[in-house]
């Protein structure tokens, strides 16, 4: 892991929680009060839903919280769909754009998620960039190619320098108990390493890379401790508070 990155520890409850969830969060805020303090920004991203109650929980144990997806637009005729400036107004200061559960189940392009993640800058957000490929790529040796290319598409042109998140999930990965081999997500997390200092400069040095895919508390030692995997972007493991926080713990 670069030393001079503060790692980020994001869970990502997809479409699982209700207020009955919450108490997840008052467990998770008195184990982070009563233990060391984090070597990482621990953020939450419930579902919108809940954005508001959970911050009265999560913000005095210095939890933050973040959206799963925001539209394009700042506002407008869009029933349904939540902008980014609706989740800073409750408190969000990350959101996550492009998971790959979006761009498969409606449709999302790279060039959509730029513009998500424009419209994320553009109202005080950071937002998490996911990017990864599926099985199918992985075993036509087209990952690294895949990746970087969703990369260069996802990223806004006009990127200046806000801060952004990507996130490594390999799509196979996700919710399966799979993960990829330490030496493949070393190949990995060092091609989006190269590709963001390529088109960034020191800026692309700076960029917080998490990896995604089963992360649990038994694996997250060892991936957490590969150079440029800047933390986790965690599903199944941030539900349960004694799982997440030994994720974090494992920093
Ligand atoms: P799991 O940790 O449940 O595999 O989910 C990963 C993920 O998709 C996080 O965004």
């Amino acid at each position: 892991m670069t030393t001079a990155i503060t790692p980020l520890i994001a869970g990502n409850w997809k479409m699982n929680g209700t207020s009955v969830a919450l108490a997840e969060v008052g467990r998770l805020a008195e184990r982070l009060r009563a233990g060391a303090p984090p070597r990482a920004t621990v953020l939450i991203c419930p579902p919108a839903t809940l954005l508001a109650d959970l911050n009265r929980i999560a913000a005095p144990a210095g939890i933050v919280s973040g959206g799963q997806d925001c539209h394009p637009a700042l506002s407008g005729a869009h029933t349904g769909d939540i902008s980014a400036p609706m989740l800073a107004d409750l408190g969000a200061q990350y959101v996550i754009v492009g998971h790959s559960e979006r761009r498969a189940d409606h449709g999302e392009t790279s060039a959509l998620v730029a513009d998500k993640a424009r419209a994320a800058l553009a109202s005080g957000l950071v937002p998490i960039i996911c990017v990864g490929e599926t099985e199918a790529e992985r075993r036509a040796g087209q990952a690294v190619a895949v990746v970087t290319a969703q990369l260069a598409a996802s990223i806004p042109e006009d990127w200046a320098g806000h801060s952004i998140v990507i996130a490594y999930e390999p799509v196979w990965a996700i919710g399966t108990g799979l993960t990829p081999t330490t030496q493949d997500i070393i190949d990995m997390h060092r091609a989006v390493r190269m590709t963001l200092e390529a088109r960034f400069g020191a800026r692309g040095a700076g960029v917080r890379i998490l990896y995604g895919g089963s992360m649990k508390p038994a694996n997250a030692r060892e991936i957490l401790a590969i150079e440029h995997v800047n933390g986790g972007l965690v599903g199944g493991a941030s539900l349960l508070a004694s799982d997440f926080y030994a994720i974090i713990s494992a920093l």
